[in-house]
């Protein structure tokens, strides 16, 4: 990265957290931390929290965060360059001009013409002889010419190699066509294609850029589908396809449905409002993306046991994200592709009147709530009854909880208050046993902790090294005072070490510490554990009596480890180490 720091830090300067994420995120006002609910999962109490005395955010629940450069990149699924661009542009400053970025740049496009150049060959090699099969393929699934050719399909070769040479003959590298995916390395440095004997659906971004390939075996052989893995332009939990046709649709709503061939059975039925996730769960990501050209989505998943758990997970998602959304179940268990197939030329109005059937959330809710149960029995209705109070418990609006518990009672021939009363018992319950899951989750120890895996056999040195840290970040200068006792091996985790090492080098160069200028020496999920070591020094001292105490701590807990290592030592050497041990303890 070629950004001089004066940039960033004028960028960072210019661009205050607080207002940045106020355009994403509804914050408490007052107070020196604004709060709110985290947009990187799903929550019911605020624990993203905010830090404006150095422009950095952290969220308790999932451990994500970062400073203002960080967060734009994951709210708005954006490379580090781009990122940038975006605030720079906020704010009026000009993007210096620098070769370094400007080579990423250049594979990403040509990347983009590999991409493009592949799905024309596919879709040339499907309409010629070798592509028979394959169109015959098509064909049998209910596809028009005219669908075909408005998705782009295509076939892939059987052989190793007919796109591999294809896009040589373009004069495309084969280091580039690996970058792009669609080719694959194999031993001896040999190139071949990674897509064989299937039928291709080409992916599309928003702006219509050929972004990847899912591939669909035709027989029996092999996956049933495969998919790009990620590359510079794409993404799969990032991307959702067709929504480059959906996006731009008159229907208000996006109907999501589970894969490549139920969006394209609905376009072609006049449903083209329908996308899918890309060979992934539905992701928070793709939620967030949808909630851009859309305010409420309509789920279309399968109704099996797999589908409804789908189902939730993305309306959880779907919340978080802002979006209102609604469920329709297919009878029978069938996929969109499926029910129009089956339902011939009547499958268009039949699909529209299930639309306009869809269940809300809640009445989604509701209706899993009454499943295998049955309610022509006393002890049936009762079950029913408390299952659907749990539900209306939980419901934020008094207004709602009336309604919904109006149907119930009516459904189950009882009295309305009484449904109303124990919604009430019964959501007082959830609420706080989610209160104590939000707090057990801000308390606990990090149990597992992929940043500095370490920490979780030494926790006393690792609380300790953040301790430390945290002071440290806040007093640069203490580094000097703290000498000799204090150097990089006095830390027993590599993650604290190399924290120290860089905040040793900065402060030697006369650089401040600040996430803004951090970002090449650390991973993302690393800077989200840098802000959390920051946010600890909050409710420390910052005494360098302090850093002592926690120097004392490391020191006893690596002698420690060491005479757990040294079980074939000499006694010499033993006792040696345990009167060093004693000694540091005296202090
Ligand atoms: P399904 O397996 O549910 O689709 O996969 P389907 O309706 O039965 O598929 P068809 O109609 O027979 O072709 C749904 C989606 O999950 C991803 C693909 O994106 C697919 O569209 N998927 C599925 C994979 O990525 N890999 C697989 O092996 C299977
Ligand atoms: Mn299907």
């Amino acid at each position: 990265m070629a950004l001089s720091e004066e940039f960033l830090a004028e960028l960072k300067a210019r661009n205050d957290i607080e207002s940045v994420v106020s355009s994403y995120v509804t914050l408490t006002k007052g107070g020196r931390n604004p709060k709110g609910l985290c947009p990187f999962h799903n929550e019911k109490t605020p624990s993203f929290t905010l830090y404006p005395e150095n422009g950095s955010f952290y969220c308790f629940g999932c451990g994500t965060g970062g400073d203002v450069i960080r967060f734009i990149r994951l709210i708005e699924n954006l490379d580090y360059i781009d990122a940038v661009r975006l605030l720079a542009d906020r704010c009026g400053m000009q993007m210096p001009v620098d070769g370094a970025d400007d080579t990423a740049a250049k594979l990403k496009q040509t990347v983009l013409a590999i991409n493009r150049e592949t799905a024309r060959y596919y879709h040339t090699v499907l309409k010629s002889e070798q592509g028979k099969a394959a169109l015959a393929y098509f064909r049998r699934r209910g596809l028009t010419d005219e669908t075909i050719v408005h998705f782009g399909l295509g076939y892939s070769p059987e052989g190793w190699n007919g796109l591999r040479d294809h896009l040589r003959q373009k004069n495309f590298s084969y280091e580039q066509m690996a970058a792009a995916g669609v080719v694959s390395k194999g031993k001896n440095d040999s190139y071949y294609d990674r897509f064989r004997g299937r039928a291709m659906f080409p992916i599309l971004d928003v702006r219509g850029n050929v972004i990847g390939f899912g591939g669909r075996r035709m027989g029996e052989e092999g996956a049933k589908y495969i998919n790009t893995a990620d590359t510079p332009v794409f993404k799969k939990s990032h991307n959702v396809y067709a929504l480059n046709f959906a996006k731009s649709h008159g229907d208000q709503r996006l109907l999501l449905c589970e894969g490549y061939m139920d969006v394209i059975a609905l376009h072609q039925a006049g449903f083209a409002n329908a996308v899918a996730p890309l060979g992934t769960a539905f992701t928070q990501e793709q939620a967030m993306l949808l909630s851009r050209y859309t305010k409420e989505v309509v789920l279309t998943l399968d109704a099996d046991a797999a589908g409804q758990k789908a189902t939730d997970r993305a309306l959880a998602m779907l919340r978080q994200a802002g979006l209102a959304a609604r469920v329709i179940r297919i009878p029978n268990g069938k996929d969109p592709d499926e029910f129009m197939k089956n339902n011939g030329a009547e499958g268009p109005s039949r699909f529209r009147a299930l639309l306009e059937g869809a269940a809300n959330e809640v009445e989604y809710r509701l209706l899993r709530a009454g499943e295998g149960i049955d309610r022509s029995t006393d002890a049936g209705r009762v079950a029913y009854l408390e299952k659907a109070a749990e539900v209306i418990g939980t419901l934020p609006s008094a207004v709602q909880r009336d309604v919904y518990a109006g149907r119930v009672a009516e459904e189950c021939g009882v009295a309305k208050q009484a449904v109303l009363d124990t919604a009430r018992r019964l959501g007082e319950r959830v609420r706080k046993q989610q209160n104590r899951q939000q707090l057990r989750a801000v308390t606990a120890p990090v149990r597992q902790n992929p940043v500095n895996p370490e920490s979780v056999y030494h926790r006393r040195a690792a609380n300790a090294e953040a301790g430390l840290l945290a002071v440290l970040m806040k007093n640069p200068d203490f580094i000097a005072k703290l000498a000799p006792d204090l150097s990089a091996d006095a830390f027993v985790t590599a993650f604290h070490r190399k924290v120290f090492s860089e905040l040793e080098q900065r402060h030697n160069r006369g650089q401040p510490f600040d996430l803004t200028l951090l970002g090449d020496a650390f991973t993302g999920d690393e800077l989200g554990e840098v802000v959390r070591i920051q946010t600890l020094g909050r409710d420390r001292s910052n005494t360098l009596e302090e850093c002592q105490m926690c120097l004392r701590i490391m020191q006893e807990e690596r002698l420690k480890d060491a005479i757990r290592h040294r079980e074939n030592d000499s006694d010499e050497q033993a006792i040696q180490t345990i009167r060093e041990l004693a000694q540091n303890k005296g202090v």
